[in-house]
């Protein structure tokens, strides 16, 4: 099935974005919101928007008209999703109202896929609102829509996976790079995101580092690494042997925080350490190791001449 005709029920920060991106893939996009005039004004707001950035150059030269085309603000939830193939739930974060919320979408319209950006509330609690629930999953874009390509995709129990798969033709159509994840409390995005955030404040409690410190750290050492490379893609690079180490040294002062992961301990055990010996984490082809290195180092140095290019962020401004 391919998604053409889109809802986004919710036409605010993150509904306006999404509906953004949908439209300039293409889609034909219905707006809707408390009432036809916010829903109206949010129309207008991303058209203009859309302009901004096109001058810019964030957005192609002809974005605000492609959006002006291809968007439009329906009177009610209930005008917006009909006869659409795919609707996109994007209200607040209160339960109730996301409860409600698609409990009407799913019955004024009875076999649209449906998504929900939630970005905490478990996608199996959500489902018992909605009729046809196999229908229905996660689709989490991450702040800003326009510009953050990844995109979490999250099945319930009962998804079925023709739904999953459409929903992520669609993404890739609109030039975003889904990834399927288990509807498990914090799904992957928060939750890495929240271990790192704990980890940070802590740091600066302790009085290890200031908050300016550890943000200069973070963006000046691994964050260096993270558009190109994941965690597990790293720990390969870096060598599990060493990173089995650095956890035996962790544990003289955080014995449960920094237990050795099982599955780092097999490996090592097995002799798989990662790129150098071949097999870690991630499957690698000996013989490109060398354009592995190639490829790291050049997108280390490219990337801080973009930010040499950018200079610093207005927090730093300051410092
Ligand atoms: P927002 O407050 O900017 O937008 C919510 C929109 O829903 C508003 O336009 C509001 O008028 C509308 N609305 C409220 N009640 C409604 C109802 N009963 N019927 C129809 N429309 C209604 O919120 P935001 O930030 O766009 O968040 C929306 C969802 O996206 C939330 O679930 C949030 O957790 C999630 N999200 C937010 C991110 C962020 O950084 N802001 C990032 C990723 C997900």
């Amino acid at each position: 099935m391919t998604i053409s005709t889109i809802a986004v029920v919710g036409s605010g920060y993150m509904g306006g974005g999404i509906a953004q991106v949908l439209a300039l893939a293409g889609c034909s996009v219905v707006l809707s919101d408390q009432s036809a005039e916010i829903a109206s004004a949010n129309r207008e707001r991303i058209i203009a928007e859309a302009g901004a950035f096109a001058e810019q150059k964030l957005f192609v030269a002809d974005a605000a008209e492609t959006i002006a085309r291809n968007v439009r603000a329906a009177a009610s939830v209930e005008e917006a999703v009909e006869g659409v193939e795919f609707v996109e739930e994007a209200v607040p974060e209160i339960p109730a109202v996301k409860a409600e919320m698609l409990g009407r979408i799913s019955a004024a319209n009875p076999t649209a896929i449906i998504g929900s950006n939630t970005s905490t509330i478990s996608i199996g609690e959500l489902a018992t609102h909605v009729q046809n629930p196999e229908r229905f999953l996660g689709v989490h874009f991450s702040n800003p829509a326009p510009f953050i390509p990844g995109v979490e995709l999250i099945p319930h129990d009962s998804t079925r996976s023709s739904a999953v798969d459409a929903v992520a033709t669609l993404l890739r159509s609109a030039g975003k790079s889904p990834a399927t994840v288990t509807d498990a409390t914090g799904f992957v995005v928060n939750r890495l995101q929240y271990a790192l955030f704990h980890e940070a404040t802590q740091l600066m409690e302790e009085g290890v580092a200031t908050a300016d410190d550890i943000d200069l750290i973070v963006r000046t050492t691994f964050g260096m690494r993270l558009p190109f490379f994941g965690p597990f893609a790293i720990a390969d690079m870096a060598g599990l042997d060493v990173y089995e180490f650095c956890y035996r040294s962790l544990q003289t002062r955080f014995t449960e925080r920094f237990a050795t992961p099982d599955a780092l301990r097999e490996l090592v055990e097995q002799g798989k350490l990662g790129t150098k010996t071949g097999a870690g984490f991630r499957d690698i082809d000996p013989a490109r190791i060398a354009e592995l290195i190639a490829y790291r180092n050049e997108a280390y140095v490219r990337v801080q001449q973009l930010i040499d290019e950018l200079g610093p962020h207005p927090f730093d401004e300051r410092t």
